[in-house]
């Protein structure tokens, strides 16, 4: 579903781009003693790239594939992903156009992927997502469109307007006839989780990796990786998403993917999506152990917390797995449920830092300027 070759291209790509470098894995130790773990680790993607989120990886390599084949199709001929890097055909990559929806974080690595490689790009957003994030899409050359609805509607906007002008979706999230781009962009992901199991400091592997879900893109990406990498010693992968779209554990729960219909907004705006990705879902539905749903309240001490006393810049959808974590603390049958002792060594992905300086700041304070 995501082949070792697919995966190792994607590494090998993105560790070539300019100013790659690992983000850090962070020890919490205070927290590890308090919750009484073994160990707990945070991946902190804050400063990935210059677009401090994990997404980076995803979007731009989907837009640097499809622009490979999109120019080999123009000039007959083969060509780079080096040649798509340094910009050698600029007269081609002008005259294509990628689309997509996003809640903020995906539409900014397309449009970074999309003015480093010299395409033009148009971006969905629905009307709930904030003007800081349409602000960051805006500064790397894109065309925001607004429209109605939630993130869901902003996907089938995307795909139909592509329909209508002949863009091209360049889409993190899957439906039925539209496979490939997003297996791309799930193969850039998992650039990160291989950084962190190379990171991973002790001998034995994590018991647990804790995983915020949207469409479930990242989930999958990280499951496959793990698998691949400890077979039969994978660690149990938990799945974090919040209450109001909780669509992996609504399809866990009915054993088959089903979508939720999102009225309210959850300040977990990357996680804010109810259809899951169709090719994440087979992927989640064998590999994951535990689906949990939480409420907003966790996210702004967390997030607080992480800045005060590990100087840690988390976003809002960042914490979620973490999140996930200390609340099922403040239950003992759930804790015991989820195998959690004091012999377990846990994994979160702090996925993104402050993707919206504002928000952050009105949550944090004057940490994640
Ligand atoms: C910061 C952050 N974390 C996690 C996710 C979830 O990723 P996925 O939608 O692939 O499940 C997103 C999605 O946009 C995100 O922006």
């Amino acid at each position: 579903m995501l082949p070792g070759s697919m995966r190792a291209e994607a590494r090998k790509t993105i560790t070539d781009w300019p100013g790659y470098r690992p983000t850090d894995l962070r020890q919490l130790e205070q927290l590890a003693e308090e919750l009484r773990l073994g160990a707990l680790y945070y991946k902190d993607e804050s400063a990935r790239f210059d677009l401090a989120s994990f997404k980076a990886l995803g979007g731009a390599y989907a837009v640097q594939l499809v622009l490979r084949e999109m120019i080999e199709a123009k000039l007959g001929r083969p060509v780079t992903l080096e040649d798509v890097d340094r910009v050698r055909h600029p007269e081609v990559a002008s005259t294509i156009t990628v689309v997509t929806a996003t809640d903020g974080n995906h539409g900014r690595s397309v449009a970074w992927g999309a003015r480093r490689f010299g395409c033009n790009c148009e971006i969905f957003m629905h009307h709930q997502v904030s003007q800081g994030r349409q602000d960051a899409v805006e500064a790397l050359g894109a065309r925001v469109r607004r429209i109605r609805g939630n993130y869901d509607d902003s996907v089938h906007a995307a795909a139909e307007e592509a329909r209508a002008n002949g863009w091209l979706v360049v889409s993190d999230t899957s439906w039925d006839g539209y496979v490939d781009i997003p297996r791309d962009v799930m193969a850039g992901y998992t650039v990160m989780s291989s950084e962190a199991m190379d990171q991973w400091p002790m001998p034995e592997p994590p018991t647990h990796v804790f995983i915020q879900g949207g469409c479930g893109g990242l989930a999958a990406a990280i499951c496959v990786d793990m698998w691949d990498r400890y077979g039969d010693r994978m660690p149990r992968l938990v799945i974090v998403e919040p209450v109001s779209a909780a669509c992996l554990h609504e399809s866990a729960r009915l054993g088959m993917q089903s979508r939720v219909d999102i009225t309210t907004e959850s300040v977990m705006a990357g996680l804010s999506c109810g259809e899951v990705s169709l090719i994440a879902w087979p992927i989640i539905a064998s590999g994951a152990s535990d689906f949990l749903a939480i409420t907003d309240e966790p996210i702004g001490p967390l997030m607080r917390r992480l800045a005060r006393e590990e100087s840690i810049v988390a976003g809002e959808s960042a914490v979620a797995g973490l999140a996930g974590l200390t609340e099922a603390r403040k239950d003992d049958r759930l804790w015991t449920r989820l195998g959690l002792s004091k012999e377990s060594r846990v994994l979160v992905y702090g996925t993104e830092g402050a993707t919206d300086p504002e928000i952050h700041r009105s949550m944090v304070g004057v940490m994640g300027t």
